[in-house]
């Protein structure tokens, strides 16, 4: 019998050419075309649309300005896989019409913003017998892979207790929770469930049980009009008198990228470091030498992340355009924010495992912070922009191991974007039944949103959430 040839490309759509669809995951897809090819495109802003477009020579009859023209029945399913990245409220109609239609679904996180969305989501996924695949990009860097094999070698033994936190930079925080995108609940989701829905994604992953018991404290504490410097005005960019000595001056991040760069004083490689304090401190002499050295002049202009979420236009004026009248150029302290800066969950899982999860947006560094405590020993993990690491401790031994180290990066993701993508196409392609598909499963990212759900409950109604009642 001849055997059926196993595919090498898969053909996906793309709904939201956004920060994420189009610069994490088509960004992927550009160094990996030999097993992506994205035949069309959704997405409202022209110049999104039209650059990715371009990128991947989608004709303008695939070129939609919305996701119901892309999933028109009329037009059927165009192809095996449909990414899904537009903004928190806008993932389920998109996602049903898509599972509907015959695709396998990459879905942003997180999946909904209502349980009742996101059982939904679940249900139609099992119906339609397809992956709806939830981004929990976290799981698929190699730390937390490297965590998660040390539990199931058994270095930690029964896994009793868990410390784990969410340190979001002073910088980055106000970019996406203050001045930006998720800074109200209502616009958006909850903190807990925007910036933390990984961390609480992990902790079920991690300690295999589903959790039976939830409680949350947490509030808007310092990101606040009380807290305004004297005579600063409403924008950075309005002459502010305290611009050089406020940590949140707008334009040193989405200018110069200088919060980002200072992590190269981390590194353990000198040349990064004589780089890094190049680009902050000597300014001419670093456009200078990027002239020569092509890989500098993204990093002398900073036209990565965050300043591609503010604006297209990348030059100097364009962005100092969107600070003069976007959202990011305001004072941190005179937004229409109202979610929490600081929130901390606990949790009884069922098995017997207690774990504190810590969010807040006051840190030096970007990252977690994970500390595994079990019978017979500890991992104690380190993530961050500033470098990864990962120790273990036999009980029975004083000495430390290192199982994972690695120097700094830009990324804000590590290499979790890249592990999502890699998994998700090949899932695809080879038919992958095994780890890498239950990895992020539907059915597993309900239980890890429940959890958030129930813990924004708590905050709200300073009580203990039942898991049972939410499910
Ligand atoms: N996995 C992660 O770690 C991670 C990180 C950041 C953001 N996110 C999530 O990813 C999602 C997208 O975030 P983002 O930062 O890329 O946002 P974004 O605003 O940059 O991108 C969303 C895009 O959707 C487009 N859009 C709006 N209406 C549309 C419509 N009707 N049809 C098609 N496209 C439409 C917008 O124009 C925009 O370009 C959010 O849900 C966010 O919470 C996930």
């Amino acid at each position: 019998m001849k055997e059926k040839k196993k595919k090498s490309q898969i053909r996906a759509v793309l709904i939201g050419a956004g920060a994420r669809g189009r610069y994490a995951y088509g960004k992927w897809g550009l160094k990996n075309k030999h097993k992506i090819n994205f035949v069309a495109v959704a997405e409202p802003i022209e110049e999104r649309r039209i650059g990715f477009a371009n990128e991947w020579n989608v004709p303008n009859n695939y070129c939609f300005s919305n996701w119901e023209a892309l999933l028109n029945p009329e037009i059927g399913k165009l192809a095996d896989a449909c990414l899904i990245c537009t903004q928190d409220k806008m993932h389920t109609e998109p996602a049903l019409k898509a599972l509907e239609l015959g695709y396998h679904v990459l879905l942003e996180k997180p999946m909904a913003t209502t349980e009742e969305e996101c059982k939904k989501l679940v249900k139609a996924s099992e119906k339609a017998n397809k992956q709806l695949r939830i981004c929990h990009v976290a799981r698929y860097t190699t730390m937390f892979s490297k965590i998660k094999k040390a539990i199931k070698d058994g270095l930690v033994g029964r896994i009793i207790n868990i410390e784990h936190s969410e340190n979001v930079a002073y910088w980055h925080f106000p970019h996406g929770y203050v001045r930006g995108t998720w800074r109200r609940a209502d616009d958006s989701s909850p903190v807990i469930l925007a910036k933390t829905c990984h961390d609480l994604d992990l902790l079920y992953w991690l300690v295999e049980s589903k959790a039976k018991y939830i409680h949350s404290f947490g509030e808007l504490t310092f990101y606040k009009s009380k807290n305004t410097p004297e005579g600063a005005p409403d924008r950075c960019t309005d002459g502010c008198p305290v611009a050089e000595d406020c940590p949140w001056y707008a334009p040193r991040l989405y200018i110069k990228g200088e919060p980002i760069l200072r992590v190269t004083k981390r590194s353990n490689k000198r040349w990064l470091r004589v780089i890094g304090n190049l680009l902050i401190n000597h300014r001419k002499i670093s456009k200078i030498l990027s002239y020569i050295i092509k890989p500098l002049r993204g990093l002398v202009k900073w036209n990565r992340w965050p300043a591609t979420v503010i604006t297209e236009d990348l030059s100097y004026e364009g962005k100092m355009k969107a600070l003069q009248e976007g959202p990011w150029g305001r004072c941190v302290f005179k937004c229409d924010n109202d979610v929490p800066d600081h929130q901390i969950v606990s949790i009884q899982f069922e098995n017997g495992t207690t774990a504190t999860m810590t969010m807040h947006g006051h840190s030096y560094l970007d990252g977690r912070w994970i500390r595994i405590s079990g019978s017979k020993g500890s991992l104690l993990g380190r993530f961050t922009y500033g470098g990864e690491k990962l120790l273990y401790y036999d009980h029975r031994y004083v000495d430390e191991r290192v199982l994972w180290e690695s120097d700094i990066t830009f990324e804000a993701h590590s290499d979790g974007d890249a592990g999502l993508m890699e998994s998700f196409v090949n899932s695809l392609l080879i038919g992958d039944k095994g780890e890498n598909e239950v990895l992020t499963s539907a059915r597993a990212s309900l239980e890890s949103h429940l959890m958030g759900f129930a813990a924004e409950k708590s905050r709200l109604g300073k009580n203990v959430v039942d898991m049972d009642d939410m499910r």
